[in-house]
């Protein structure tokens, strides 16, 4: 029986079910599988299911949706920038999960940011349509996922929140985390072709922030090239977010220096490996592989870098690639004490330090899909800015000094 007001009270019985239980709990299970099975119903007798969420008003197809007047969801879902829910034959299970963790992902980010300002602004992601790909019978009906303009306003403003929670609740808070991932995999995903977001602020004291991001979204890209599943690509992502979470713990003053470390602020930052890795272990055990990759983002193939390993072995593949990403951002970018590298100069510094410093497969794999992709890099100035995939920052060539390691800032 066709019955829309029915079918959105199970999608966001499902949405709370997925804020409140992890991953394979029987609640959150059972919600998602109502929910999937109420739209199967709804398709029985409408093939393409449209919801506009206009105001407090839901119209469904054509129609004003009145038993959902006054909805509580409907203004949360228009804030987060969701104002089109449409199905199209066939809606896999697999579809429909995705669907709903690219609305959570929305919802949550948009909820954790408490400032006057989200008042005044508009939700930079604007879905043209959340939908399903399927394979629609009807070429002509837009079923994509359209992210029309995008900047990454929503996601630096949850990870400069999720920084505070660590400084002062000492735990990561996982769900917005999780939320940042998935809305930079939307990012990335949006359009026809894969995208590359990337920031790259003048503030120095901006730096661990945006590098966050970055790391998240080279480090998807690079997983996503090597072939990995979309749920690994997301926990490589999580695991790049949050690689010097341990920095909450070094003053700013030593962070944004300008000259030299002295001994002292190098054992400082130093620390920030295992500090990262402890603090994620405090939060959940469920995130061990970015306290893995938190502690062994530093350690270079040879076994150069810190910490030092008491017994030798090979780092997890997650912190290899991470390593990578990371050496990548932190050159291409303006530090305090020297200028961004050019693009060229720092993937040729990366592709000669295959086999000693980094993993030989996983260089070679980042310099060649930079150069793949190139086109489809979209570097921001200004994390409000809209992004222009293909234009790429400058930056201004350095030659890379033999030897040279990366800084500690990585
Ligand atoms: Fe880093
Ligand atoms: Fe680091």
């Amino acid at each position: 029986m066709s019955n829309p007001a029915g079918f959105l009270t199970a999608f966001a019985h499902a949405l709370a079910a997925m804020t409140l239980y992890a991953d394979g709990h029987p609640a959150r299970e059972r919600a998602i599988d109502a929910a999937f099975q109420a739209l199967a119903d709804l398709q029985a007798a409408e093939r393409h299911p449209l919801f506009t969420f206009l105001g407090d008003e839901i119209v469904y197809g054509q129609l004003p949706l009145r038993e959902l007047r006054a909805w509580d969801w409907t203004p949360r879902l228009a804030q987060a920038g969701i104002q089109r829910l449409e199905f199209a034959e066939p809606v896999t299970q697999e579809d429909f999960s995705e669907v709903l963790d690219e609305v959570l992902a929305r919802l949550t980010l948009s909820a954790i940011d408490t400032s006057e300002a989200r008042q005044l602004r508009r939700s930079s992601i604007r879905f043209g349509s959340v939908g399903v790909k399927g394979e629609a019978e009807q070429p002509a009906t837009p079923v994509a996922t359209t992210a029309m303009t995008y900047s990454l306003t929503e996601e630096a403003d949850a990870v400069r929140w999720c920084q505070d929670e660590v400084r002062s609740r000492g735990v990561v808070p996982l769900s917005e985390a999780e939320a940042v991932v998935r809305s930079l995999a939307i990012a990335m995903h949006g359009g026809h072709h894969i995208m590359i977001p990337l920031l790259q602020l003048k503030e120095f004291d901006q730096y661990t922030t945006t590098h966050s991001l970055n790391v998240a979204v080279l480090a998807m890209a690079l997983a996503e090239y090597t072939g990995l599943a979309p749920r690994d690509v997301r926990a490589f992502g999580i695991a790049g977010l949050l690689h010097d979470i341990g920095k909450v713990r070094i003053p700013l003053e030593v962070l944004t220096k300008r000259g030299r470390f002295s001994d002292e602020e190098t054992t400082l930052m130093r620390r920030h490996p295992s500090d990262g890795a402890r603090i994620i272990l405090q939060t959940q055990e469920q995130l061990d592989l970015p306290a893995v990759v938190a502690y062994e983002h530093h350690i270079m193939l040879n076994g150069g870098g810190y910490p030092t390993l008491q017994i030798r072995r090979e780092c997890h593949r997650a912190s290899r690639l991470v390593h990578v990403c990371d050496v990548y951002d932190a050159l291409r970018t303006d530090r305090p004490y020297r200028d961004a590298w050019s693009q060229e100069d720092v993937l040729s510094y990366l592709a000669a330090r295959g086999a000693t410093e980094f993993d030989a497969e996983l260089v070679t794999a980042f310099v060649q899909m930079m150069r793949q992709w190139e086109p489809r890099l979209a570097v921001m100035h200004d994390e409000r800015s809209a992004v222009i995939p293909g234009e790429t920052a400058p930056g201004r060539p350095v030659t890379p000094t033999p030897g040279e390691s990366a800084p500690d800032g990585a």
